[in-house]
């Protein structure tokens, strides 16, 4: 974690069995959330590892990386791009193809969002097995961003989704199930 927090995070998770799919055991960060003292906390945490790689720009992944990274763009004082499912940005847009968990998808970004070799945190509220924050990196680079680490709400370790990541970037998770 960023800094040592005597409040520990898992409080607030609920797992749900078989959502959306049977045999998924899916972490719910809704409670969190919905919770001033434990999403103070996340967000406070996430800002600290902001502190230390200076992004230009919070790149936040849909859905729920939008609720991560907006939040953490507005204590940061930086700006927020937000990549798209298909078809939803209304410019011009680079695309990737991914597959994740539980399905596949495809991913945008407006073409101009970066521009010149911004620094750029990509964050989303939970990483698997890494298809989805992969695919935004490939976004990010093709766009023209220059990427600083990544930060998630939390990490499912045994997907060993942080090893599809570039290596040398910092990737911090606030809460790591083994
Ligand atoms: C979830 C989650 C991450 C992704 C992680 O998003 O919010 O973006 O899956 O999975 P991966 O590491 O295996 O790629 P989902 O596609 O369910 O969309 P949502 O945020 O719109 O609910
Ligand atoms: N996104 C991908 N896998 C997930 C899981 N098991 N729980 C919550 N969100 C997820």
């Amino acid at each position: 974690p960023s800094s040592p927090s005597s409040i520990d995070l898992r409080t607030w998770v609920r797992d749900i069995p078989d959502f959306p799919k049977p045999g998924i055991l899916f972490r719910d960060l809704t409670p969190l959330m919905r919770d001033p003292e434990g999403w103070g906390e996340a967000i406070r945490l996430l800002g600290l590892l902001c502190e230390r790689v200076q992004p230009d720009l919070i790149v936040g992944i849909e859905s729920r990386g939008f609720i991560v990274g907006t939040a953490l763009a507005t204590i940061v004082g930086v700006g927020f791009v937000p990549v798209r499912k298909p078809g939803k940005l209304p410019g011009e847009v680079i695309g990737v193809d991914y597959s994740l968990e539980y399905g596949t998808d495809r991913l945008e970004i407006h073409s101009d969002a970066l521009g010149d070799g911004s620094r750029v945190l990509i964050v989303d509220d939970l990483l698997a097995t890494g298809g989805t924050a992969a695919a935004c990196t490939e976004l990010v680079l093709k766009a023209g961003g220059e990427l600083c680490g990544f930060g998630f709400l939390a990490e499912l370790a045994a997907l060993e989704g942080r090893n599809r990541l570039p290596q040398e970037q910092p990737i911090e998770s606030l809460i790591i199930y083994s």
